[in-house]
């Protein structure tokens, strides 16, 4: 062939690459160039058959030919995807200055509903809402509370530790209970006390019941004169306005704490309805049974005097229960990790209106 003849061949394969308006088309033009089968491939072939004077005459002609039609596609390549992007970006434009055409789809958690709901519900019964940190010292954690280092309380809590102790030479640790906020409060307010201490706890533990960040409520009560029938009474009072029924019947079971003395575990009737567990009822009636709920007792005298009061003059009874636990009770919640992922079905389905905050004239949970 010759060399006019191979450049009236390259003209026409780049008038065609220059034609290609697409992807797909530019590569139909390289499959017919430089494919198995293509135009310059056979050119190239005929290289073996030449003699080695042909070969230095042709050679270099036949292989500029496939540098330029390589170019010329991969140049056009690269247009043809810079157009389409451009295409792209002005169809899917957003336009961040027009007002949504989508209500807020954001939902209170039940955690936190259920803690709206407590707070509710122990205001009316005078009690305060207390905070302490969730980065505890050892001394607030465990032995102001009766809980000495030997003690194996301390090994049952899985504490997550931190590699350094504080100033004053305490471990530090992530709290394993919402019982410390006792200490602070009794340390900083003069009795009488009366405050509910909402929050987050952690202990190294995970299955279908139990996450390693999850939620109790702590009571607290120091007066005079305190006694049991305050600590039913008020377990009582808080049960059945948070259950929203009058139903609610309590077993009090002797039971230990290191915090607590004389310590009672409270257990509370309930039924099986439609698969899941209602609370309400006598655990010793047909039909029934009787669910551990929470622990509790008459703060121990060792306690009230690790805080520098009398306990000759205060006495008191505490509680502690878990939030979450009271929400999957109420709500029909039956895996508690789901709390804790995030999914927005899940949200949406056991999530409350940021706007229905409970009251008890309005029913706490409406
Ligand atoms: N702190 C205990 C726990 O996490 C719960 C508890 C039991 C708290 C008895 C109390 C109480 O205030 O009196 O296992």
């Amino acid at each position: 062939m010759m060399t006019s003849d191979i450049k009236a061949i390259e003209a026409q394969i780049l008038r065609e690459i220059e034609n290609a308006s697409d992807a797909s088309a530019i590569e139909a033009v390289r499959i017919a160039a430089l494919g198995k089968a293509g135009s310059v491939t056979a050119l190239l072939k005929t290289l073996g058959g030449m003699t080695p004077d042909e070969r230095q005459a042709k050679g270099p002609v036949i292989h500029a030919l496939r540098e330029s039609v390589t170019a010329a596609i991969a140049a056009r390549k690269a247009a043809v995807d810079a157009a389409e992007l451009e295409a792209r970006l002005a169809a899917e434009a957003v336009d961040m200055t027009l007002p949504a055409d989508m209500a807020p789809r954001g939902s209170v958690h039940p955690v936190s509903q259920v803690m709206d709901e407590l707070a509710e519900v122990f205001a009316d019964m005078g009690f305060a809402v207390a905070t302490g940190p969730e980065i505890e010292d050892d001394w607030h954690n465990f032995t102001a509370l009766n809980i000495p280092e030997t003690h194996p309380a301390r090994a049952m809590h899985d504490t997550f530790y931190f590699p350094d102790k504080d100033a004053e030479g305490r471990a530090m640790l992530l709290r394993t209970h919402t019982s410390p906020v006792q200490i602070r409060t009794m340390m900083t307010q003069q009795p009488p006390i009366r405050i509910i201490a909402p929050g987050r706890v952690y202990r190294s533990d995970s299955d279908a019941t139990h996450t390693p960040m999850f939620h109790q409520i702590e009571g607290l009560v120091i007066d005079r004169g305190i006694h049991m029938g305050h600590l039913k009474w008020t377990l009582e009072t808080f049960l059945k306005a948070y259950f929203e029924r009058d139903d609610i019947v309590l077993r009090l079971r002797p039971s230990y704490f290191p915090f607590t003395e004389p310590s009672a575990e409270v257990d509370v009737g309930y039924a099986h309805e439609k698969g899941r567990r209602i609370v309400g009822g006598n655990g010793d009636d047909a039909g029934h049974a009787w669910m551990e709920l929470l622990g509790s007792g008459m703060v121990n005298r060792r306690v009230i005097a690790n805080c520098g009061l009398d306990p000759d003059e205060w006495q008191g009874f505490a509680f502690g229960v878990g939030v979450d636990r009271l929400a999957m009770l109420k709500y029909g919640m039956d895996d508690l990790r789901a709390f804790f992922d995030g999914d927005l079905r899940w949200l949406a389905h056991y999530g409350f209106g940021a706007l229905s905050v409970p009251t008890l004239s309005g029913g706490i949970s409406a």
